[in-house]
This record gives structure tokens, C-alpha cells and sequence, in this order.
């Protein structure tokens, strides 16, 4: 055997050492949460509130709180959904949540987006928030906002700028976390609503 041949036939890793994971497709199906989700949709959070700065809660989330968000979305009709893999778990999910608790605002809402680390760069946050943007329409909401730190989150905004978000306004150092100011980046888009009337905080 030649030198080059021998060298290219032991660079090859045996079957049961070889990545499976760069083979496998990356497959999910996108739905709406389910109670169940809810440790999965904790761990991933919990990841960025103690790693990064891409949210400003310092604090690890309890599933006691995962679940009072739960109830009070799907009480008024905020779409909430996750991405799940083949294997069950929640690969990450996309929220709305009112803008504020104040009733002229019934129509407006900001968003949440968060994949667990492995999931990230391969085209699900695209399609998370496309399914929540068209979920977010179906529910009669005219307007979704992002609220992006402008430390670390250069993804997000990419994201939500390929999907017509557009940069309305920036806030400077008002967040502080590690040891360090933080500013925020806002951006908005206007969605086209399906349904006409809301009935959020029990107005129309
Ligand atoms: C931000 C996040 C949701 C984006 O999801 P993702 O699956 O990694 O992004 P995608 O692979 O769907 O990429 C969407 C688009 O943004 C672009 N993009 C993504 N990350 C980028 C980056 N760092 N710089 C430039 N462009 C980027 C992609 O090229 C892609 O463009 P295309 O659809 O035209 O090809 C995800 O990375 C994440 O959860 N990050 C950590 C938590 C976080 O920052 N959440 C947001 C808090 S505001």
C-alpha cells in the first residue's frame, strides 16, 4: 500500500465512532406549548440568564413562574409555541407577551426567543418566528415589537431584521449586568391581523 492510500484509509473514524449528528437532517415540528414543555423551556432560559447578557433577567426562572406565564398567555390568547425534536425534547420556543398591562396597548405585543445552544444557526429561529409572527396575525394582533440588548444578541437582530423588523429607537445603559452597562434595541413590526377584535383585558 502506498503512503497516501494507508493515511486516508486510517484518517477514517470506524461507523460507531463517526458524528452521527452531522448525517442526521435537523428536523422539529413547530406547536403550541403544552404544560409538559415546561422543564425543557426552563433549562434552555436559564442557559442565557446565567451566561449572557442577551436577557436581563439575573435571577434562574422556577417552573412555578414558567407556569404562571403559561396560563396567563393562553388566557389571553398570546401564542406561545415551542420547536420540538424527534427525540421529544423542546429544541426552543417563541413567545408574545403583552407590551403592557395597560388596555389601549390590547393590540401590541413583544416578543421572546429562545433556542437551546446546540439548536441555534441552522435555520429554526427563522422559522420560529415566522410561525409566531403568523400566529400572532391569526390572533388579531397588529403589532409585534423586540426588545434586543445591544450586547450579544447580533443574531437576534439579524433575524428579526431578515424578517422586516425594522430598528425604531435605542435606549442606552439602562440595564447592568456582570459588572457591565447595557443598552436596548427596539425594533418593530406591523403584522396583518386576521381576525378584527380582541379581547384582550376584556376589551374590544
Ligand atoms: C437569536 C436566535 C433566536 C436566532 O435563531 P437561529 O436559528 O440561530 O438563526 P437562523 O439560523 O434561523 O438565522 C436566521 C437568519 O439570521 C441570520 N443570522 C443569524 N445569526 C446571525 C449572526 N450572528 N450574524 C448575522 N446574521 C445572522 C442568518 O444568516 C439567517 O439568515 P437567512 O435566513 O437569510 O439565511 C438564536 O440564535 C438564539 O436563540 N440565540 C440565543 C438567545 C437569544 O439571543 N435570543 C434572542 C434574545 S432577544
Amino acid at each position: 500500500m502506498l503512503e497516501e492510500e494507508y493515511d486516508k484509509t486510517r484518517r477514517r473514524l470506524p461507523l460507531h465512532l463517526r458524528r452521527a449528528e452531522s448525517e442526521r437532517p435537523f428536523t422539529y415540528e413547530i406547536r403550541p406549548v403544552r404544560e409538559s414543555d415546561i422543564p425543557d423551556i426552563r433549562e434552555i432560559y436559564n442557559h442565557y440568564v446565567t451566561n449572557s447578557v442577551v436577557t436581563f433577567d439575573e435571577k434562574k426562572w422556577t417552573l412555578a413562574q414558567w407556569r404562571e406565564k403559561v396560563a396567563f398567555l393562553a388566557k389571553h390568547d398570546m401564542p406561545f409555541l415551542v420547536a420540538e425534536g424527534p427525540s421529544g425534547q423542546i429544541l426552543g420556543y417563541a413567545l408574545v407577551q403583552p407590551m403592557s398591562a395597560k388596555s389601549a396597548f390590547r393590540y401590541s405585543v413583544e416578543n421572546s426567543i429562545y433556542l437551546g445552544h446546540a439548536a441555534t444557526g441552522k435555520g429554526l429561529g427563522r422559522a420560529l418566528l415566522e410561525a409566531l409572527i403568523t400566529a400572532s396575525e391569526e390572533a388579531g394582533i397588529h403589532q409585534m415589537v423586540a426588545v434586543i440588548s445591544d450586547k450579544g444578541a447580533e443574531g437576534s437582530v439579524a433575524l428579526h431584521e431578515k424578517l422586516g423588523f425594522v430598528e425604531v429607537g435605542r435606549m442606552g445603559r439602562v440595564g447592568f449586568k456582570f459588572g457591565r452597562w447595557l443598552g436596548t434595541i427596539y425594533l418593530q413590526r406591523q403584522l396583518s391581523p386576521v381576525k378584527k377584535k380582541r379581547g384582550l383585558f376584556g376589551k374590544r
